[in-house]
């Protein structure tokens, strides 16, 4: 049984992985994302230096590759990201003007999710935003705009794509305990924004572990699910893959009601961000790892 059915049949919507064009055709990935994963995420084809690097000259070969392949395959898919400080092109980081920037803020997103409206479950809408002590991070959004850039791209998103879950999305707020400055300043100001009307869904936890990290995921996510209809584990990845550390975090998922699904940041260890410290469920040559054998273990017997 695939980790994703397991995942499915323990109610969840997926159990999934990041993905793009060159590693669909590359090895054995496209076998192994066939058999054992429910969901995508394009690792890098949606940010917005390849979608949009000059203005209104919009680029959507990778994304509709992914897009389609996993139509094709029954996959579900999670838009990964309209608005992000980092991946930004100079064009857009050098605007001064609010007008301006709310004006590009608004087509970038309301064209990169109206071409897919209808084949995207989720949207990282925002990305990244706050900083480790729970503040606003600094960028040409929260600088010109300050957190009004949330309200802007997000009333787009939903405008663009109704049926779509629009997610806020972060690192940083499940590694380091329920009581972290990121974790404590994203739950204040999610509840806040959501009460005035911003139509967010959902909380992304990135969860790109350190060792040793994964013992705090449970209560951190407990209190960042508490705060929206919906929550996920967005890009889960390990460093050392240590396979009690993989199921703890899953399992924390698993055991919060709202949080619909898991995905892992890549699917074999050379093909990571962080290849060195080979934080995947799949070893170089497409072997599942201990990590994998034990999360299926786990919860097959659920
Ligand atoms: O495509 C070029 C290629 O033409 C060139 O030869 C090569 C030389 O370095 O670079 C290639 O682009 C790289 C790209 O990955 C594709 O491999 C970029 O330099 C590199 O910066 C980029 O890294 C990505 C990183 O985000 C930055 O956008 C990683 O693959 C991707 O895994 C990582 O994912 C992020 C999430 O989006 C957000 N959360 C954190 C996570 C990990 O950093």
């Amino acid at each position: 049984q695939s980790i994703d059915a397991i995942f499915k049949s323990l109610g969840k919507l997926y159990f999934g992985t990041c993905a793009d064009s060159g590693l669909l055709n590359n090895g054995q990935n496209a076998e192994i994302l066939k058999a054992d994963f429910g969901q995508l995420t394009p690792e890098n084809s949606g940010k917005w230096d390849t979608i949009e690097s000059s203005q209104n000259n919009f680029n959507f070969g990778g994304l509709d590759t992914l897009v389609n392949w996993a139509q094709s395959n029954n996959k579900l898919v999670r838009g990964h990201t309209t608005v992000w400080h980092s991946q930004l092109p100079g064009w857009v980081q050098n605007i001064r003007d609010k007008n301006t920037l709310t004006a590009v803020i608004q087509k970038h997103v309301s064209t990169e999710i109206g071409r897919y409206a209808g084949k995207v479950l989720q949207w990282d809408v925002v990305n990244e935003m706050f900083d480790e002590n729970g503040g606003l991070r600094g960028s040409v959004f929260s600088n010109v705009l300050g957190e009004d850039f949330v309200r802007i791209a997000f009333e787009a998103a939903r405008k663009a794509d109704p049926n779509a879950k629009l997610y806020i999305n972060d690192y940083n707020t499940v590694e380091k305990g329920s009581n972290y400055g990121k974790t404590t300043g994203m739950i204040k100001y999610v509840t806040k924004w959501i009460a005035a009307g911003v139509p967010i869904d959902g909380i992304g936890a990135q969860a790109h572990l350190m060792a040793g990290e994964s013992k705090n995921v449970k209560a951190s996510l407990t209190a960042l699910c508490a705060v929206a209809s919906e929550c996920a584990l967005t890009e889960v990845d390990i460093v050392g893959a240590a396979a009690n550390e993989y199921v703890e975090t899953v399992k924390a998922c698993v055991d919060i009601k709202n949080c619909v699904g898991v995905t892992v940041w890549g699917v074999r260890d050379p093909d990571s961000w962080r290849a060195s410290q080979n934080p995947l469920l799949f070893n170089s040559g497409y072997q599942p790892k201990p990590a994998y054998n034990a999360l299926v273990s786990t919860l097959a017997a659920m």
